[in-house]
């Protein structure tokens, strides 16, 4: 017997999805100044339907960016408390001619949901407000306290609300945190995350000459701020995917020997992995790691873009003043952002070729985490998943980062469940992002599940 709060999610299901999509039409995209509006509209948004379903306190709280919004209800005395965290900002959503139909107006396709957000986490956010009114709605009251925390940061680094979360605010206060943003290991596999690297966002300038220079008046003897760039990249990495940078390796911890055989177990099929995820003719990485610890448990560097110079569709024959890269790092447990930076920093102007000058920017930071599994919350977690999709839960980490769980614990103690319903060709911040329409539907229950059962 579904308990009412299910049965009135499953009844209600279509308004919820029409809801959903709603959201979606807004293009909360955080990183770009121009979206400023549709991130506050998403906000307001979400705290009139917070209001709407029965959750009291309701309040955007603002920041230094995007404002948080922040709910409560706490009449569950005697009973533990939840804080549940989602984010309402998205990615921007280009290239656009790549997506199949347009990313802010939302489409069912094969059982999917398309839209920029729909996965990363709109669609997943709001599977938490709708377990909550379900559970507002069919018993009156909730099975035990709930604070709501949601930002409109994440994807640009959540500066706003690490900054409010180390006040230690008395609104705050909980037992444990749920967070809606990751993913089943596979499709029809209940799954938790327990660990997420951290990461380093910088951006490398190298300058050379005082203006763009004619490429055949000074080339030969002018310094070419692009090739000196590459050359800085090149020295970073070797052809293995190890980092050079001295030192970044030095607190790395290797996953214990269990978690090791846990994740041997997964259902994991590589070639599978590089073909359809993927996508490349080989995968690349370092050698003596699997392809899950290279991407949960080693750190890697990546460049996402070199902006400068001359990116018209012709030719024109300049010598750049300037060139810039971005360039992240992921960090793994006991790495520190401070010290991979100042590392990084440090590097980058020892191997950095004469004529030219770099500079090291450090846009965001996040550290990294790894949640221990011994308390109940989880136990209560794999009970309400095996009730929902009929099996065990398999535990993960994720190679992303979601800079506020590591805040969660650090300044507030915060164990936390990272109970998410992505599936790993979902799309993330990439053309025709999806969520699959039958896990937003277990998403809820399970979200229900796991609150009814964490207040027994
Ligand atoms: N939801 C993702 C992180 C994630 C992805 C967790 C897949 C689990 C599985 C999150 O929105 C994200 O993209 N985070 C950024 C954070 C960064 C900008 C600080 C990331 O990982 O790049
Ligand atoms: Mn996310
Ligand atoms: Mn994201």
């Amino acid at each position: 017997m579904p308990s009412p709060a299910v049965a009135f999610a499953a009844e209600n299901h279509p308004r919820f999805l029409e809801e959903l999509k709603e959201l979606l039409r807004i293009p909360s995209i955080s990183t770009l100044p121009e979206h400023a509006a549709d991130c506050r509209k998403t906000a307001e948004k979400l705290a009139a339907e917070l209001k709407r379903i029965g959750m009291e306190h309701v309040r955007l709280i603002e920041t230094k960016g995007h404002p948080l919004v922040y709910a409560d209800w706490l009449h569950a005395a005697g009973k533990p408390t939840v804080l549940m965290y989602g984010h309402y900002d998205v990615q921007p959503a280009d290239p656009l001619d790549e997506w199949h139909t347009p990313p802010f107006e939302p489409t069912e396709r094969n059982g999917n949901l398309y839209a920029r957000g729909a996965v990363d986490d709109k669609g997943q956010m709001y599977m938490h407000v709708k377990a909550l009114e379900s559970l507002l709605a069919a018993d009156g009251k909730l099975p035990l306290n709930v604070r709501v925390l949601l930002e409109g940061e994440e994807e640009v680094g959540g500066e706003g609300i690490a900054a409010y979360v180390a006040t230690k605010p008395a609104d705050l206060k909980a037992d444990f945190a749920l967070i809606s943003d990751t993913e089943l290991f596979a499709p029809g596999l209940p799954t938790l995350c327990v660990g997420l690297r951290g990461m380093i966002y910088t951006e490398l300038e190298v300058r050379g000459a005082k203006t763009d220079l004619h490429s055949g008046m000074y080339g030969g003897a002018a310094p070419n701020p692009f090739v000196a760039l590459a050359q800085i990249i090149a020295g970073l990495k070797d052809r293995e995917g190890k980092i050079l940078i001295p030192g970044f390796y030095d607190n790395v911890e290797a996953p214990s020997a269990e978690e090791l055989a846990a994740w041997k177990s997964l259902p994991f099929d590589e070639e599978h992995y590089r073909e359809t995820e993927v996508g490349s003719k080989q995968l690349v990485g370092e050698a003596g790691y699997s392809v899950l610890e290279r991407t949960w448990a080693r750190p890697t560097l990546e460049v996402h873009g070199m902006p400068g110079g001359f990116i018209g569709a012709g030719a024109k024959t300049v010598i750049p003043a300037k060139a810039t890269a971005k360039i992240s790092m992921r960090l793994v447990p006991n790495m520190t952002p401070a010290k991979a930076f100042a590392q990084y920093k440090a590097f980058v102007e020892e191997i950095a070729p004469a004529g030219v000058d770099v500079s090291v920017r450090l846009i965001h930071q996040g550290d990294p985490c790894l949640i221990p599994v011994d308390n109940p919350y989880i136990q209560a977690a794999t009970k309400a998943l095996h009730a929902v999709w009929g099996k065990d839960t398999v535990f993960i980490r994720s190679g992303g980062s979601i800079p506020i769980v590591g805040d969660l614990d650090r300044h507030l103690g915060l164990p936390s469940v990272m109970m998410g319903f992505g599936l790993p060709d979902d799309n993330l911040h990439a053309p025709n992002e999806k969520f699959n329409l039958e896990n937003f539907r277990l998403g809820i229950e399970s979200v229900i599940g796991f609150l009814e059962e964490a207040g027994k």
